[in-house]
């Protein structure tokens, strides 16, 4: 019996739990703050890099002078290719790595990984072909630290996280993205004036990435990776640190034991294990797989990264820059929805919504590609751009980074957001290389039918997670039943519902776990018998 059973029977007697989560803490807040400074390092490397090609010192550097439209076209691909590339490659040790050691360590590893790659970028020297092997080994290095922080980041937060503010905290990683992003292309308008300014484009965030290590060392663990170790010292510690009760932090910790006990029975987690029927895991995956696919496909990197090139067919390339700013801005704007309607509002209807907009701005983005450039066309290309960016940042931005974190098992989760975060970077990678090569109509043509099929998959596959514990989104999937039309998705109660439906389950797993206190204190013929009794008496009135 632990020492502490007298203090959690009050707790349980008194009852004054509110949110039976336990809800926000400032220890919770800081936790993603801080793990979310791997989002900023990831989007200040997107939005970093494009405009360096612009700028006259990268231009010297790499003896641009002398060389073709042609082979500097295939050094841009290179360079943006490269990145998602390393991406890719770093998604699969992190998953490994964060199940053997832990989560922290490996942000930590992550971000150095990632330091030294944005080092080598950003001292690139020599002569322009020994320079250009530098920059390119950079990108690749800087990549696997992206591709590792992408993967254990959100599945930090997530599991830091309460429930009932799990949605809204892991938008912190797309926030600190779409942060990223602009703060990069805001700087490149002054580095553009300076010979080296794009050392500071490529290598700027190396400041950041040696921050979010140093800081990491101070952050506590992940309670669900050491539930599943295990460690239920630490754990039952690491759960009283984060939550506002020690009632929130005891059932929490009950529950995790559990169901890391029943995992356990299970056998180990293998790589096998993701594509089979128990736990609903083909299901998970095939939905988190074909969210990472969708999400690149959805065509945000097509703005992105060319943005400018797109809009130099209609502006100059002062106005071209300040062009892609305002598009960024609408991005950082509109993540602000997502990370207030999350929990609300529920992951589904945020999804279909922000998809079925994004393939009206695509059909839109087709009509103006086939009409003749002039200026006039040029702030309507900005209008529609800044309103698909926007779309895609109050859904599919953050959604399929949040889901991904949030629905696999603890057993299988590194192992799970591996696969589903190398996929994204692969297929970025497939859509950085192509669309460059398609007439613009047909690349917003193709975009449109991925944003209805996203939509789709959504429709028929996702079973909503908003305001579950992460024990109780197994149940989530064990009964979905692939969804038929109805009109009931869009009732005015839906939303009212959602919050009732989590409320509900949270309260039932609070219930077993008083119950499951009660019963060891009287087995261990304690004199909280009576109190817990009561507390549970009490709780009742409660919920
Ligand atoms: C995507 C990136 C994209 C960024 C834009 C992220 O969620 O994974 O590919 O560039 O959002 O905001």
């Amino acid at each position: 019996m632990r020492p502490d059973h007298a203090t959690k029977a009050l707790d349980i007697s008194v009852g004054t739990r509110v949110e039976a989560d336990g809800g926000l803490t400032p220890l919770v807040l800081l936790v993603s703050a801080v793990a979310a400074i791997g989002g900023f390092v990831f989007g200040y490397d997107i939005g970093g890099g494009g405009g360096s090609f612009a700028m006259q010192g990268f231009q010297t550097q790499f003896g641009w002078a002398n060389k073709s439209e042609a082979v500097r076209a295939d050094e841009i691909g290179w360079i943006s290719a490269l990145l998602t590339l390393g991406a890719a490659a770093g998604a699969a040790p992190s998953g490994i790595l964060s199940d053997r050691v832990g989560r922290r360590p490996c942000i930590i590893t992550s971000a150095l990984i990632f330091s030294i790659g944005a080092s080598l970028q950003a001292f690139a020297s020599g002569s322009p072909s020994a320079s250009l092997a530098q920059l390119y080994v950079g990108r690749l290095v800087g990549g696997f630290g992206v591709g590792m922080l992408s993967t254990t980041v959100p599945v930090y937060i997530a599991e830091c996280a309460p429930g009932s503010w799990r949605g809204s905290l892991s938008m912190c990683w797309q926030f600190a993205i779409v942060i990223g992003i602009v703060v990069a292309s805001l700087a490149n308008v002054p580095l553009a004036h300076w010979d080296q300014g794009w050392r500071v484009s490529y290598g700027g965030n190396v400041v950041f990435a040696l921050l979010l290590a140093l800081l990491m060392v101070w952050m506590p663990e992940s309670p669900r990776w050491l539930g599943q170790r295990g460690r239920e010292a630490a754990l039952r510690r690491t759960l009283s640190r984060l939550r506002s009760s020690t009632l929130a932090a005891e059932e929490e910790a009950t529950s995790i034991e559990a169901k890391a006990a029943e995992e356990a029975a299970g056998g180990a987690s293998s790589w096998r294990g993701l594509l089979r029927r128990p736990l609903a895991m083909r299901h998970r995956m095939l939905l988190g797989v074909a969210l990472q696919c969708w999400q690149p496909l959805a065509g945000i990197n097509a703005i992105m990264f060319f943005a400018p090139k797109i809009l130099l067919a209609y502006f100059s390339a002062e106005a071209a820059l300040w062009g892609t700013l305002g598009i960024n801005v609408a991005n950082a704007a509109a993540t602000v929805v997502a990370l207030v309607g999350v929990d609300r509002l529920g992951r589904v209807p945020l999804l279909l919504a922000s998809g079925l907009l994004m393939c009206v701005c695509h059909l839109a983005m087709v009509a103006l590609a086939l009409s003749p450039p002039s200026k006039q066309l040029g702030y309507a290309v900005v209008s529609v751009a800044s309103l698909f960016v926007a779309s895609f940042a109050f859904g599919w931005g953050p959604l399929p980074w949040t889901v991904c974190s949030e629905i696999f098992p603890t057993k299988y989760r590194s192992k799970a957001t591996a696969v589903t975060t190398a996929t994204n970077w692969l297929v970025n990678t497939a859509v950085g290389k192509v669309f460059p090569l398609l007439p613009l109509a047909t690349a917003f043509a193709i975009f449109a039918a991925a944003c209805f099929a996203a939509c789709a998959t959504v429709f028929f596959f996702q079973p909503e997670t908003a305001n579950l514990g992460m024990e109780q989104i197994d149940e989530a999937f064990e009964s979905h039943r692939v969804r038929r039309v109805s009109a009931k998705l869009w009732s005015a109660d839906r939303r009212a519902r959602i919050r009732a439906e989590g409320r509900r389950r949270m309260r039932a797993a609070a219930g077993a776990a008083a119950v499951a206190y009660a019963s060891e204190v009287r087995a261990a013929g304690g004199d909280g018998a009576a109190g817990v009794g009561k507390g549970e008496e009490k709780r009742e009135s409660i919920v």
